[in-house]
């Protein structure tokens, strides 16, 4: 194990700095696959929240590297890399919040739900050793399909009898920044003040970013709002066909992965208000889990929040993602009943 203390230095410039009432709680978060493309940068912007008091970096493999090389930025939290199934259970004890990037990323061509088998499997044994070393903490899973394995990870936990709906959220966060980004590029608008709600899944069609809810207000055509909502939709697959073999997203999930998870601390620490987009158990369709926005609290989802007024092409993509949402949930649940 490699572990790095940090300076009472670097504590006391942030509580200078107003971090004081934060600085009260202290918050281990656990990142498993962090030595991956995603992992790493993921790592290093939880190293940047000064929320984090202790962060365990866990990976099958090459985590005491990042770890060390992690560990020497001067901030808060305290670091410490652990590699190899045998050190899983020390990562995750006394976790609040288990950040789950741990997989392998779609080559050109693949689809998210090509990636189901593996990731299946990998999600499964994460998950067992979750609700074995810290049942109570939330979990953030990245891993793909992500419509696929949060129910995955739902029913490892039921099997356990350490299920609480509240904690278990698909980020989806990758799906929000996208349509922000994109919808300030063509409403030119500045994109610091953009707000858009993508519900439904994460993956092609059951991404439904909602335009007609975006701020502040553009009159965008509806040629406009079809072309970005494809493109928010396809917005992984540009980024895979980019890298032409070299992997998907990493440095934007991570961003966004980073803000999830923030917004997590928030509302363990008691911030009022914080509000995200995550796929969770949820009633708000007649699907047993849906992305929509979540209202996050103390013991994470607080609301499940509806989506209000569609427009008639949003309602059209809300009727048309159901069934692939349906049958990718369907895959997760069958294949742990299978898999026992
Ligand atoms: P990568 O292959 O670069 O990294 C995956 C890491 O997971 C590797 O370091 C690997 O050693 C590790 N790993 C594999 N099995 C493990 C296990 N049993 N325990 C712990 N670690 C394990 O892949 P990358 O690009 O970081 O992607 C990771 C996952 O994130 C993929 O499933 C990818 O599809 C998904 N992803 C999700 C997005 C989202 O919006 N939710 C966006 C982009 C990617």
């Amino acid at each position: 194990l490699r572990r790095s203390g940090s300076s009472s230095t670097a504590s006391s410039h942030f509580a200078s700095r107003g971090f004081a009432s934060a600085l009260a709680h202290e918050r281990k978060v656990a990142v498993l696959g962090a030595s991956g493309g995603i992992g790493q940068p993921l790592s290093l912007l939880m190293k940047l929240n000064p929320l984090v008091s202790r962060l365990a970096l866990y990976d099958i493999a090459g985590t005491p590297g990042v770890a060390a090389d992690v560990s020497h930025i001067n901030t808060r939290s305290e670091v410490t890399g652990y590699a190899g199934e045998d050190q899983l259970g020390q990562a995750l004890e006394g976790s609040d919040i288990v950040i789950i990037p741990a997989g392998v990323p779609r080559k050109p061509g693949m689809t998210r739900d090509d990636l189901f088998a593996i990731s299946a499997g990998i999600v499964k044994s994460l998950c067992e050793a979750i609700a074995k070393y810290c049942p109570n903490a939330l979990v953030n899973m990245i891993s793909n399909p992500v419509n696929s394995t949060v129910p995955v990870a739902a029913e490892v936990f039921k099997s356990k009898g350490v299920y609480d709906e509240r904690k278990l959220f698909g980020v989806t966060t990758l799906d929000v920044v996208r349509a922000k980004t994109f919808y300030a590029g063509k409403a030119k608008v500045n994109v610091a003040d953009v707000s858009v709600p993508v519900i439904g899944g994460h993956a092609g069609v059951t991404i439904l970013p909602l335009f007609s809810q975006a701020t502040p207000r553009a009159n965008l055509s509806d040629d406009d709002i079809k072309a970005l909502t494809k493109r928010t939709q396809d917005g992984g697959t540009e980024v895979v066909e980019a890298k032409a073999g070299k992997g998907s997203a990493t440095l934007s999930m991570a961003y966004a992965g980073a803000l999830f998870a923030d917004s997590c601390l928030k509302g363990l620490n008691g911030v009022p208000d914080v509000v995200e987009c995550s796929f969770v158990q949820s009633t708000v369709t007649e699907l047993p889990f849906f992305a929509s926005k979540v209202k996050l609290g103390k013991n994470g989802v607080e609301e499940v929040l509806g989506f209000g007024p569609l427009s008639d092409y949003e309602q059209q993509g809300l009727e048309a993602l159901k069934s692939e949402l349906k049958s990718s949930i369907e895959k997760g649940v069958t294949w742990h009943a299978k898999s026992k």
